[in-house]
């Protein structure tokens, strides 16, 4: 942190503080109240943590104004057009471009730790096979730190390095593994042969009575998918996952909450329900009825995958997502589907209209992701967890530079405390 010799001057009362402030390499500047109840006896009060930095990181940067998305410094559309998926994550959690050495040797590491603890099949077996694939996930992610007892130690960095490969490797086979137990169909296990996109769509539509030939042109697609999705700086299922790291949580119980929180339609769980709505609008002609709904504040309904807490602009991952899905259309012959032509007519009326124009509401990277992945085959139900596996870097990134951060505390908010104060208990014999 620089600038520690500027201040903000804040009164109240009778008292004056000199808070320290910092620049950030990009970005507003921040002022820093960690000493304000400490030397002010006052807190701040900032529900959804609107303006509020909870860390500092050197992971990922989003202007939300210009809608600019950098990982480690490197714009997100030049790494979904030029790099790939495993590239992306050692960027993520290493800092730095890999030589293509490095890369080979961490690709090895990855593909060595794909398959599951056997027994881990019999956990599966516990679930109805109608359960939410997110909701397997969850438990199943979880259970890992009853499988792998020699990567829960945080406080050694290669327990910490084992348990961040280890779950990076298994997620997209325990997410498949949840999709072929929800259609009755057995398990795939992984192909080291092939690259992460690949094995997983493999691990999710190959049958044993036919050999399954990845279509290369839908495994960039995916790979691309997994790319946009990595990181997200400080969101909503990231700083669960520090908020629960914080308390020296073993890294597999850290990422289920992450997947926990991930799950909401306001967070991952937006791609299925933006879906949902697509479907549910049906035909072009029934758009404007939508629109109004949205607008209505009397009516709870929202255009799902419109709107972001830090893009006032387009997001990026939108602008790449929306292309993904006419190459993959196209590619499947089905370029006049309705969904997307309803898509994209939504889209264009809402980009018009004052309400989503003066509420800078842009269409998010949930809009346009679940088209290509109904596309390739995916029920909806499978959106969330193609997020939840593609963030599964993103969150170990954070939840490692966390522990490698010595400033960092266990997370514990205070409170505008509005209830009752002491008053004394009365016997139930006497209300
Ligand atoms: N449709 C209609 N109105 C909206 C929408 C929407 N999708 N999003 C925000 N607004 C309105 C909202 O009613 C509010 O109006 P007013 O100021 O008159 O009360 C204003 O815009 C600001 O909304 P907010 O809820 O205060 O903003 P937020 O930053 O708390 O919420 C959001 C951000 C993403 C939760 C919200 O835009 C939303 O619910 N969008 C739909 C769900 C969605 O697509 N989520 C995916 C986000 S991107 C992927 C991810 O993060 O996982």
């Amino acid at each position: 942190m620089t600038d520690e010799k500027r201040t903000a001057t804040l009164t109240f009362d009778d008292t004056t503080l000199e808070l320290p402030m910092y620049s950030p390499s990009a970005g507003p500047d921040v002022i820093d109240i960690r000493r304000l109840y400490a030397d002010g006896k006052v807190f701040t009060y900032d529900p959804g943590f609107t303006s509020t930095a909870s860390c500092d990181s050197t992971i990922t940067y989003i202007d939300g104004d210009k809608g600019e998305l950098l990982y480690r410094g490197y714009p997100i559309d030049q790494l979904a057009e030029s790099s790939h998926y495993t590239e992306v994550c050692y960027i993520l959690l290493y800092g730095e471009l890999p030589t293509p050495e490095q890369l080979k040797i961490f690709e090895q590491k990855i593909t060595k730790h794909t398959m599951v603890h056997d027994q881990m099949q019999h956990l599966f077996r516990g679930f109805r096979r109608d359960a939410h694939p997110m909701a397997i996930m969850c438990g199943v992610v979880g259970a890992l730190s009853a499988f792998y007892h020699d990567s829960t130690d945080i406080s050694d960095p290669d327990q910490r390095e084992i348990a961040s490969i280890r779950m990076i490797a298994k997620v997209p086979t325990i997410a498949a593994m949840a999709y072929k137990y929800s259609v009755g169909q057995p398990f795939v296990q992984p192909r080291n042969d092939l690259d992460y996109a690949s094995n997983f769509l493999r691990m999710c539509f190959a049958v044993p009575a036919e050999d399954y030939v990845v279509n290369p042109i839908l495994a960039k697609a995916m790979d691309r998918i997994f790319t946009l999705h990595a990181d997200h700086e400080q969101n909503a299922s990231t700083s669960t996952v520090r908020l629960a790291g914080s308390s020296g949580a073993n890294p597999f119980a850290c990422i289920a909450a992450g997947i926990a929180c991930l799950w909401g339609p306001a967070h991952g769980g937006a791609n299925q329900a933006c879906l949902e709505m697509l479907r549910e609008i049906g035909t072009v002609d029934r758009i404007p009825e939508y629109v109004a709904r949205a607008k209505d504040k009397s009516d709870p309904f929202r255009l799902m995958g419109f709107g972001h807490r830090v893009y006032k602009n387009f997001d990026p991952r939108a602008k790449v997502m929306k292309e993904s899905a006419d190459e993959v259309l196209e590619l499947m012959g089905i370029e006049n589907n309705e969904t997307l032509k309803i898509a994209k007519e939504l889209e264009r009326i809402a980009l018009e209209d004052e309400y989503f124009v003066s509420k800078k509401l842009y269409p998010n990277v949930d809009f346009y992701s679940g088209i290509i992945l109904d596309a390739m085959g995916f029920p909806t139900s499978m959106f969330t967890p193609v997020f939840a596996l593609s963030r599964t870097v993103g969150w170990i990134s954070q939840w490692q530079e966390m522990l490698g951060d010595p400033q960092s505390k266990i997370g514990r908010p205070r409170q505008l405390y509005q209830g009752a104060t002491s008053r004394d208990y009365v016997d139930i014999a006497k209300r």
